[in-house]
């Protein structure tokens, strides 16, 4: 073959490889939110533990939004679980006790439901129950929606469009039972995972992603002088485990030990993820600190002396540089790419 045949055949491949490589890659992305597959972990994190009786699909982790944020599900039809799991504060919520659906104050700080995929322990005070189970609860206890599955049963299968949701989700002939719709949020829970904050792109080789101080901050947060990260470990920033960190001389709430029954539990509670910290203000299981630094000063002077206080917290002596430092790095820790998604913005919270 001749040297041109040679460069025409060539060049006749690469613009096929082109078109080949443009077509690919404007399948790959999904122009409709809709088709987005919320199943796919961040980058360097695990993949997401759905169980094997509720695996993923986006026809279920769609039902499950729609619920999670419908006022249907309550008994009066005043709060849904956003009422209280606010995206505008990472699934948390910004008042320390919310008035329940009965109008008294909850005894507990509400948590931020990220990234509770992949844990098997729920709560402040670690209920081994599953994300199903819990859910279902919340139907009907009377701190939560406090209705009738019946009536929620009934409610559902009135609606112009659950009906139809359910069957898609849940195959032909499924009707709109609350175990299903505890199953679908549960779904869509487990897609609430973070993992794009500026620390974790550092963490990938951007050594730009943090600021100076952050960096500083950084190292205090997993020195052995703080030990912040013996308790707020690995990437979730928790060690699953239960500790006392004496943030006030009396605890009227025992934590741990409602659980277990046992006094060495009194008064602990499971370390909190502190990724979206920035945003989940008040703080606790309590709720009695409203800011970042009300936190950092109780750890930099060893906490209050309680029953069963961690013997890991010592005063630390910080600087006013270092306290800032160390507020900086939690706030490295917000990811706005999982805060801003589309799919949370139209429900109007
Ligand atoms: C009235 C406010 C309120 C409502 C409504 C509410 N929650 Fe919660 N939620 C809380 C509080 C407070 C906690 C912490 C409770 C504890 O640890 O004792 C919590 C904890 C949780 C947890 C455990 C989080 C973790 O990090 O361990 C999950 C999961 C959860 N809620 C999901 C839901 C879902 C789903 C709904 C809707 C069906 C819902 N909640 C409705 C206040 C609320
Ligand atoms: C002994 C284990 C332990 C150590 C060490 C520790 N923490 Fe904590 N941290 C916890 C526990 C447990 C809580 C929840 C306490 C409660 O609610 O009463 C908590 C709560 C927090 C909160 C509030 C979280 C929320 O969602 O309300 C922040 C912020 C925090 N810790 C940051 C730090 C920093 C910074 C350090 C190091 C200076 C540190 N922690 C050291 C166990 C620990």
């Amino acid at each position: 073959m001749s040297k041109f045949y040679k460069i025409i055949i060539l060049a006749i491949f690469s613009v096929l490889l082109l078109l080949f490589n443009n077509f690919c890659s404007q399948n790959s992305v999904t122009t409709n939110s809709s088709e987005v597959d919320y199943s796919i972990s961040p980058k360097g994190f695990p993949k997401i533990p759905f169980p094997k009786d509720n695996a993923y699909s986006s026809a279920k982790e769609k039902l499950g939004r729609y619920l999670f944020f419908d006022k249907i599900l309550s008994k009066d039809s005043t709060f849904s679980c956003a009422s209280c799991h606010n995206p505008r504060y990472a699934f948390a919520n910004n008042v320390p006790n919310p008035l329940t659906i009965n109008r008294f104050p909850l005894p507990r700080n509400v948590l931020s439901l990220v990234n509770v995929a992949y844990r098997n322990l729920i709560g402040w005070e670690g209920n081994e129950i599953s994300l199903e189970d819990a859910i279902y609860h919340d139907f009907y206890s009377p701190l939560f929606f406090d209705n009738d599955t019946n009536e929620i049963f009934k409610r559902l299968s009135n609606h112009p469009f659950y009906p139809k949701m359910f069957e898609e989700a849940f195959g032909k002939k499924s009707k709109p039972y609350p175990y299903l719709a505890a199953k679908a949020i549960a779904t869509f829970v487990r897609t609430l995972v973070s993992g794009n904050s500026a620390y974790d792109r550092y963490v990938r080789g951007d050594s730009n992603a943090l600021t100076e101080s952050q960096k500083r901050g950084m190292k205090l947060f997993f020195s052995d002088r703080t030990k912040c990260s013996v308790c707020h470990s690995g990437f979730l920033f928790t060690d699953l485990q239960f500790h006392n960190t004496g943030t006030t001389n009396h605890y009227f709430d025992f934590g741990r030990f409602y659980s277990t029954g046992k006094f060495e539990d009194r008064n602990k509670f499971l370390t909190p993820s502190l990724r979206n910290i920035e945003i989940t203000a008040p703080y606790l299981h309590d709720g009695t600190y409203q800011t970042l630094e009300e936190v950092i000063e109780n750890y930099n002077n060893g906490g209050y002396p309680t029953i069963n206080k961690d013997t890991i917290l010592k005063p630390l002596n910080l600087t006013e540089q270092e306290k800032e430092d160390l507020i900086n790095f939690l706030k490295a820790l917000t990811d706005w790419d999982f805060l801003n998604q589309e799919r949370f913005k139209s429900f109007g919270y």
